[in-house]
């Protein structure tokens, strides 16, 4: 057999070193190396399947000021995410099978890596449509008011979940309590969405969704809201990395839904570190223009995509996690609840790889990729891939994007009307 690539060399998780050979984008064999196209030796480097950040907006369209679909996924790739999946939240938002395949096309043209297009979940969404049309989740259902969604009532949601349910869908839940005037400063955001209205939240869409029903909350910002979760839960770097105190009060730029919290509610959410399902980034790009707003008018959001891995693998280097958790919840987690083929290390796995060296080094907005050019991660601890692998492919290597190589996931639905 000749092969595409071959990663010699390759520790697994088991502990064993082999030779990963690749072919059509899938792995083929795992041993001795054969004759191939291409080879990467990793015997310096560590090999990490490449993640999927089930929680990205890569904005795009109108939007494109502060992010499109080729920056952001350069990004991605940048830090060894080789799957992103894309909000709806867009302007506007993607209520429609033909809006979503717009989407899709527009992602196909500028992608460099996989990525899937989420439905939006409004009253008047035509979820079955966007269901058929390859939609790979519903939401972020937004069931309090963000940058770009409004809230949804108690008994829209029910309904809403219902026709999920019935579809056979996974709706995912941006799901807080929000009171109170518009905030002035990081303090003021973090009382006026709280940590005990968050849980809240999560225990009243708990009892709204139908029992049975395919459900994953988002962006769970504190231990007692990872507690209070049913289905699958996920937690962002921001809120295991970043605490409040860690900014000048007025800083808009970590304005975040939900709020970044005080430190010892930071240090609790690391306590659930098992508990955890999945880590994505939310990366919700905005320009400093946007973000130089005064506070009250500010949007929420902030660029992640590619500082989360690399934050992560920092971590794993300090002793704080293993290495094994980080490739459940970047990767083999978010792909299993999503139903897209996983990246690994066993014949018939999905050939996506990020190679990360031994050093450590700092992070710096001016070497990320994304659009908006500053990142809240400013200084901290980091490990950023030197090659990256998209389906066979060396898409990425020693900071240049070498070739594109875009692939779409539908959801479920999609492949199952293809056979109607
Ligand atoms: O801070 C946030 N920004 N939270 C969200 O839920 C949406 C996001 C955005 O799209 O900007
Ligand atoms: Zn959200």
């Amino acid at each position: 057999m000749t092969a595409d690539l071959v990663l010699r060399n390759v520790t697994l998780p088991t502990g064993r070193c082999a030779d990963i050979v690749v072919a059509g984008g899938l792995v083929r064999h795992v041993g001795r190396a054969v004759r191939a196209e291409e080879t990467i030796d990793c015997s310096r480097l560590t090999c990490l399947p490449g993640a999927v950040d089930m929680h990205v907006h890569m904005r795009g369209g109108v939007q494109a000021g502060k992010e499109d679909w080729r920056t952001g996924t350069l990004s991605a790739v940048a830090g060894g995410v080789t799957v992103v999946v894309d909000q709806p939240n867009t302007v506007p938002p993607i209520t429609t099978p033909d809006l979503l395949r717009a989407r899709v096309r527009e992602a196909k043209e500028q992608a460099v890596c996989g990525f899937a297009v989420n439905a939006g979940v409004t009253p008047g969404a035509d979820l079955q449509g966007m269901h058929d049309a390859g939609a790979m989740a519903f939401g972020e259902t937004f069931a309090a008011p963000s940058s770009y969604g409004d809230g949804l009532g108690p008994e829209t949601l029910r309904g809403l979940f219902t026709r999920i349910h019935a579809l056979g869908g996974l709706a995912t839940v941006h799901a807080e309590e929000v009171a109170g005037p518009a905030p002035a400063t990081l303090a003021d955001h973090d009382r006026a969405r709280s940590g005990a209205g968050e849980a809240r939240a999560f225990r009243t869409v708990c009892a709204l969704a139908p029992g049975g029903m395919r459900l994953h909350f988002c962006h769970a910002s504190t231990a007692a809201s990872v507690e209070a979760a049913r289905g699958t839960v996920e937690v962002t770097p921001h809120h295991l990395f970043l605490s409040r105190g860690m900014f000048q009060e007025g800083d808009t730029r970590a304005r975040v839904n939900p709020p970044l919290r005080d430190e010892e509610t930071r240090r609790a959410l690391w306590s659930r570190w098992d508990r955890i399902d999945v880590v994505a980034s939310d990366h919700a790009p905005h320009t400093l223009r946007e973000k130089g707003l005064p506070f009250e008018d500010a949007p929420s959001g902030i660029p992640g995509v590619e500082t989360m891995v690399p934050l992560l693998v920092a971590a794993v280097r300090r002793g704080k996690i293993t290495l094994a958790s980080v490739i459940e919840k970047t990767s083999w987690r978010p792909a299993a609840i999503l139903g897209i083929p996983r990246a690994g290390f066993l014949p018939g796995d999905r050939a996506d790889y990020a190679l990360y060296p031994d050093a450590v080094t700092r992070i710096d907005a001016g070497r990320l990729h994304a659009k908006c050019g500053w990142s809240p991660f400013e200084g901290l601890e980091a490990v950023f891939p030197e090659e990256v692998v998209v389906r066979g492919r060396r898409v990425y290597a020693c900071g240049e994007l070498r070739e594109a190589h875009p692939a779409w996931y539908p959801g479920r639905g999609y492949l199952s009307s293809q056979v109607k």
